[in-house]
């Protein structure tokens, strides 16, 4: 029992350590919707998808359901980095609700701004994406599915 509980101890000093680090880096914003992130996932019939593969190497895809010229649902799934998840989910938030001509002026640096900023190695983060929502919107204006 004792090696099971210095084994638990071991992990939550590790835990804290970790969380303590992000704590430094990253705005409290970023903590919360990377640690807690909404609208993971993929929606079965979407109107449209979007999907890009960034320069990092790592995949941003959108989808949307829209109703009467609004987005009325977006989720997201990324294989990205910590604040490339903290991007979608605000992203799915301050689109939802919107008209499509709304959600295509939402800029990387609005996004940035939502969170409170990200580290300079971070910012490409935003665009991909911002990049992966206009993306999505852009093929359903298109007839692209
Ligand atoms: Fe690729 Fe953040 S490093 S999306």
């Amino acid at each position: 029992m004792k090696d099971n509980d210095d084994l638990d101890e071991m992990v939550r000093g590790l835990q804290e350590q970790i969380d303590a680090e992000e704590e430094k880096e990253f705005s409290a914003k970023v903590l919360r919707e990377y640690r807690n992130p909404q609208n993971v996932g993929r929606i079965k019939e979407p109107d449209c998808v979007g999907i890009i593969l960034g320069p990092c190497g790592d995949t941003m895809e959108f989808s949307i359901n829209l109703r009467n010229n609004r987005v009325r649902r977006v989720l997201f799934m990324t294989d990205g980095c910590g604040p490339s998840i903290a991007c979608g989910s605000m992203t799915t938030k301050m689109a939802t609700g919107k008209t499509i001509e709304e959600a295509l002026q939402i800029r990387d640096l609005d996004i940035l701004n939502a969170l409170d900023g990200l580290p300079e190695e971070n910012r490409h983060c935003a665009k991909l994406v911002m990049d992966t929502l206009h993306k999505a919107l852009c093929n359903f204006m298109e007839g692209n599915p």
